[in-house]
């Protein structure tokens, strides 16, 4: 038996997928390499020993599903696919619309077809909304400020709707708050296109000398420092996260969202300086007008997770600054192939 794990070459995908690989688990990736290559799969083969199968094909594709189905023992599905940039979604709403809620239907469906019922999902705190009470506990009140954090809720929503049609169902709703860093080997981590939104890609690549200066998005928030307030957790303590999951949707049926985070903020301020220190590299930053759309503290309560699943992340800020910047400056150009060596002076 397998786990199917969906958009397995992203970033938390192929983080998890070495978790999983090596807890013992036999995998299967399924990913269209919209937002990821397939390298970063090759590294988890040479971090982890094992092999697994990777099918290149688009949830949206339900014949190719159900052969993928057909072709393997699947015993649960970990479902990391989907587009995840807040800004792009507010210009293309049906992109969104279509590929996280159309691609999650269609393999539910499938699913259902062949009698996998278990299922983890990436959901993500962005289903608080605007949410300033901190911290954030999962029954809060949910709402979405933008097409990609709708699709999350009705996600959500259809999650739900499916296992009260049929309580054989075991779901967990992951809801991730900020990932950062990097597999500690430096070999696998995040590889974003173009000029990165996300803090910590930002800020690695000050750092590397590829972006001359941060800009801190506002100064003026209610926090110590007046700069905005995360709940930061490292990738890989997110991945271990999926595990607990797991054994507790294979054994116990019910629908179930879970935050996943560390419980304690770091304003944008406090991560520079950490990064500062750990690294040695200085991070020239100035402070800019507040981002549009952005809250000032954002920060889980992570006891039902610790609770019900028995997970909590273990690593601190100084890990996932160091793992950051391993990551960054040991793979320069993330997974695209080395310049110099692709112009033939390798
Ligand atoms: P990522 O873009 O690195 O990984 C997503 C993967 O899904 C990519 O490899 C992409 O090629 C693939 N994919 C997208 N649409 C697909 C489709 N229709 N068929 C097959 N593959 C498809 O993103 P990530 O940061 O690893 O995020 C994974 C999940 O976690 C996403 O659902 C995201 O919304 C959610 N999430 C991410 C964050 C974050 O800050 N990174 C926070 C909260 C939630
Ligand atoms: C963190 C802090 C910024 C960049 C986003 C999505 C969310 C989730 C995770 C998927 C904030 C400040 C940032 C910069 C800055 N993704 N900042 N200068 O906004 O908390 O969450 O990613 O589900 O949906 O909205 O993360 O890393 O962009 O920002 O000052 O260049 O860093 O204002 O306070 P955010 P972030």
């Amino acid at each position: 038996m397998a786990i199917l794990v969906t958009g397995g070459s992203g970033y938390i995908g192929s983080h998890t997928c070495v978790e999983l690989l090596s807890a013992g688990y036999d995998i299967v990736v399924v990913d269209n390499l919209a937002n990821s290559r397939p390298e970063s799969l090759r590294r988890v083969r040479e971090l982890t020993g094992r092999n697994f199968r990777f099918y290149k094909a688009d949830l949206l594709d339900q014949e190719e599903l159900m052969k993928i189905f057909a072709q393997n023992k699947i015993e649960a599905v970990i479902h990391f696919a989907g587009h995840k940039s807040v800004g792009e979604s507010v210009q293309l709403p049906l992109w969104y619309y279509h590929n996280n809620i159309t691609g999650t239907l269609v393999l539910c469906k499938v699913m259902e077809k062949y009698g996998v019922k278990k299922i983890v999902f990436s959901s993500s705190a962005t289903v608080y909304g605007l949410q300033e009470r901190v911290p954030i506990r999962e029954d809060l009140p949910l709402s979405a400020t933008n097409p990609y954090g709708r699709t999350k809720l009705m996600i959500e929503e259809m999650l739900r709707d499916l296992h009260a049609s049929d309580n054989g169902w075991g779901i967990a709703l992951l809801r991730y708050f900020n990932p950062i860093g990097a597999h500690e080997s430096g070999r696998i981590g995040e590889d974003p296109n173009g000029t990165p939104n996300n803090l910590m890609p930002y800020i690695t690549q000050v750092a590397a000398g590829r972006l001359k200066e941060l800009r801190v998005f506002g100064s003026d928030y209610p926090t110590a420092d007046g700069t905005g307030v995360r709940d930061y957790i490292h990738v890989v303590d997110l991945a271990r996260g999926h595990l607990k999951a797991l054994d507790r949707i294979v054994n116990t049926p019910g629908v179930e969202a879970y935050n996943l985070g560390t419980g304690r903020g770091y304003s944008v301020l406090e991560i520079v300086a950490a990064f500062e220190t750990v690294t040695g590299c200085r991070i020239p930053y100035k402070i800019a007008e507040r981002r549009p759309g952005d809250i000032g503290i954002c920060y889980a309560d992570p006891a039902k997770a610790k609770r019900e699943l028995g997970w909590t992340a273990e690593k601190t800020i100084e890990d996932m600054c160091r793992d950051s910047w391993r990551w960054q400056s040991s793979n320069p150009n993330g997974y695209a192939e080395d310049s110099s060596f692709a112009a033939g002076f390798g």
